[in-house]
């Protein structure tokens, strides 16, 4: 995961991505430092007035969001106008994501909104995604997986946890397998093979979902449309 970017940069990627919500919309809100910006930015917008409802992607933005102020709903009550979430690299319109294991419910939320928004850093930015994609697998499936990978050409690292001996588990439970495949020059068939994997739960290449890239930097912002 590229986590070089300064503060400044991810703070103004944020904050821009936040002036474009409107008022009577329904928010989906992403999870990371990046996506923390705009939530922040949207709860002072509600504060002064701005009447909009946010669905959360992880427990970590549902905890920001709250604090925040932000009336939430959940994804099954509400369809989503607009999503605002961090990427982990960014080429073109396709991303990683995943670096906080929370990719799951980002897609979930991301693809359903009319549109998404990805807000970063440039040390995000490559011309060809490289990075390794986090899988979120159910337990049962870590070893088959991890052999399917392997035979896709990728090299799966089960995700261990800082803080707490063994594994990550995701906010639905699962194991992350952070798979290193090298330059991925086909995004869209390795989404493929990888969803097709029996026991993957959700993979971290979003490809073709991006609507608007906001890259911030220290002295501004770069808006990109896709
Ligand atoms: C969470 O699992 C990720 O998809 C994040 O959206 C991604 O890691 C971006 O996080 P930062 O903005 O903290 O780099």
């Amino acid at each position: 995961m590229k986590q070089g970017g300064s503060d400044a940069a991810k703070r103004a990627a944020g904050e821009s991505a936040a002036e474009t919500v409107e008022d009577g919309q329904v928010v989906g809100l992403g999870t990371g430092s990046t996506a923390a910006y705009a939530i922040r930015a949207i709860g002072r917008q509600v504060d002064a007035g701005l009447d909009i409802v946010g669905v959360p992607t992880s427990f970590q933005s549902r905890e920001l969001a709250r604090e925040a102020g932000i009336p939430l709903a959940d994804l099954d009550e509400v369809s989503v106008d607009l999503a605002i979430d961090g990427a982990d690299e960014v080429a073109g319109g396709d991303l990683i994501k995943g670096g906080g294991a929370a990719h799951a419910r980002e897609k979930i939320v991301d693809a359903s909104a009319d549109r998404f928004l990805v807000v970063a850093d440039p040390t995000k930015e490559a011309e060809t995604l490289s990075g390794p994609v986090p899988v979120e697998v159910l337990s049962a499936a870590r070893t088959t997986v991890a052999e399917a990978v392997r035979e896709l050409g990728g090299e799966p690292t089960l995700r261990q946890a800082k803080r707490k001996d063994g594994p990550v588990i995701t906010d639905n439970g699962n194991l992350v397998t952070d798979c290193a495949f090298g330059a991925i020059e086909e995004p869209a068939a390795l989404a493929t093979d990888l969803a097709s994997l029996p026991g993957v739960v959700e993979h971290g290449l979003f490809v073709g979902l991006a609507d608007e890239i906001h890259v911030g930097r220290e002295d501004g912002v770069t808006v990109r449309e896709f």
